[in-house]
């Protein structure tokens, strides 16, 4: 909205985030109209009755890439961009990442509430007791090519699991809904184990019950010829940490996904699959593993001054790992992580690329050009450091991101479904193509 149709005289009349009404004057016909503010928000749909005439459709709102727009009420994650704060159901993530386990966090997302022992103890029996894929999935992973993505694999057996669900399209039925979110916090890690033995070669490790989330997920990775795989304990608890940091994070591109193909009422192993997809890309899901490519193309402490000029030249290169659309301050989760990397590092011994990394966070975090721009270490900059530590393939590392969000993608489907003012996504546009004209064929 341009300067010239806002009524200057128009208060608010309380917080800035509160109630009030907008007035707004359209110097197309003259008249003004009062928009109520709920929650420091508009409702687009108000602005429709604003027309220039009897035949005009209605004003629209302009959003590409909704930088502006909020799709839904969510009472799931809480992100300040701005001081760096990210919290789940009310609870700071430092706290979560410190003290629970990631199935803990996936309850709590899921149902508002942390478990009592009880809720609990049943919620971990009941995904640890639906881990198995039906044979014939572990058949349909065996046709990929030896060189195929783990996430095309991920994506396509998680898509492939409705047809052997096919109940789980009666998603208004809570015990349905219910037993499908188990089902896949369960066998997406089992998917995932299976994807990279397949890449590697190796015999698929069936899981193991009397281990906890991510002991069963590393030894459904690692096993060999041990009869009982024994994770250390250090790497158990660290990709617990990266589970819960990834659990959710609102309204990002892969949980919109979801919910706007999942708003079409179609199965949740299919949203959960579109999920999926939209996590590949390099711009979101792909960074860590972009990070990684980026730290070896730059091989050197010394390459790094003129790696940040390219980067500066605006030549189409992005400090991978680097930027946030909501934050505009450090990613309290890349602070964790941070932390975490040491820890492994004791461990495992220290990466020489750790040292690249902090020398690139430092030289950025001083330099004007990403200061300006508020651009800041995001939670994807240390974690391929950690994975590549813990030995899982630079390609793996979004599917270890999968794993966690299919928590968050879970609870943000249910709530969408549950919202009564939710209805099948279909967004607007603005038409710039042709006017109507006569076929006249060109194939002479
Ligand atoms: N390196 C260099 N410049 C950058 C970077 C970066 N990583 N990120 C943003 N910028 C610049 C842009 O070129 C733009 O500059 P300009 O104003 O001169 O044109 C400005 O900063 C604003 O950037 P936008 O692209 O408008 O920011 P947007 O919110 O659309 O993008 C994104 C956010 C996609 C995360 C972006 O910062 C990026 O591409 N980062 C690198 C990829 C990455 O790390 N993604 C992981 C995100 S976290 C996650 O998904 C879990």
């Amino acid at each position: 909205m341009t300067k010239t149709q806002t009524d200057a005289t128009a208060q608010p009349k309380s917080s800035t985030t509160g109630e009030g009404s907008l007035e707004i004057r359209d110097s197309r016909t003259g008249k003004t109209y009062t928009v109520p503010i709920t929650d420091g928000t508009i409702r687009a749909l108000d602005l429709r009755a604003i027309k220039a005439g009897d035949d005009d459709f209605g004003m629209m709102t302009y959003d590409p890439a909704f930088m502006n727009t909020a799709s839904c009420r969510s009472a799931i994650t809480f992100i300040d961009g701005d001081k760096g704060i990210l919290r789940y159901r009310g609870y700071p993530i430092e706290q979560l990442a410190e003290k629970a386990t990631f199935l803990e966090v996936a309850f709590l997302l899921r149902n508002g509430e942390l478990p009592d022992r009880e809720e609990y103890d049943k919620w971990v029996h009941d995904i640890t007791f639906h881990t198995y894929v039906h044979e014939n999935v572990r058949k349909f992973l065996e046709g990929f090519r030896y060189d195929a993505h783990p996430m095309s694999m991920l994506c396509s057996s998680v898509a492939a699991l409705s047809s052997f669900y096919p109940t789980a399209n009666d998603i208004f039925n809570p015990q349905e809904r219910h037993i499908s979110m188990i089902r896949l916090l369960a066998k997406v890690p089992t998917l995932a184990a299976f994807s990279y033995r397949h890449v590697k070669g190796l015999p698929f490790v069936y899981p193991d019950n009397d281990l906890s989330y991510t002991e069963n997920m590393l030894a459904m990775v690692a096993r060999m010829t041990e009869p009982k795989y024994q994770a250390h304990p250090v790497m158990a608890r660290a990709l617990e940490v990266l589970f819960i940091l990834h659990a959710d994070h609102e309204q990002n591109c892969s949980t919109s996904a979801v919910r706007g193909v999942g708003s079409s009422q179609v199965d949740p192993f299919s949203a959960v699959a579109a999920g999926i997809a939209a996590l590949f890309g390099p711009l979101h899901g792909g960074a860590n593993e972009q990070v990684l490519h980026m730290i070896k193309d730059i091989g050197d402490k010394k390459n790094i001054p003129a790696f940040i000029e390219g980067v500066k030249g605006g030549k189409g290169q992005k400090l991978m790992g680097f930027g946030h659309r909501v934050y505009k301050s450090y990613d309290p989760r890349a602070k964790i992580v941070k932390k975490l990397a040491y820890e492994v590092f004791e461990v495992t011994g220290m990466d020489r690329d750790l040292e690249i990394a902090l020398e690139l966070e430092r030289i950025a975090l001083e330099d004007e050009y990403f200061v300006s721009r508020k651009l800041y270490p995001n939670v994807d900059f240390y974690t391929g450091l950690i994975y590549r530590a813990m030995g899982f393939p630079t390609e793996y590392f979004t599917v270890l991101f999968a794993i966690a969000r299919t928590a968050g993608w879970l609870a943000q489907w249910e709530e969408m479904l549950l919202d009564k003012e939710q209805k099948i996504s279909r967004p607007r546009q603005i038409f710039t193509g042709h006017d109507e004209r006569p076929y006249r064929s060109r194939l002479l």
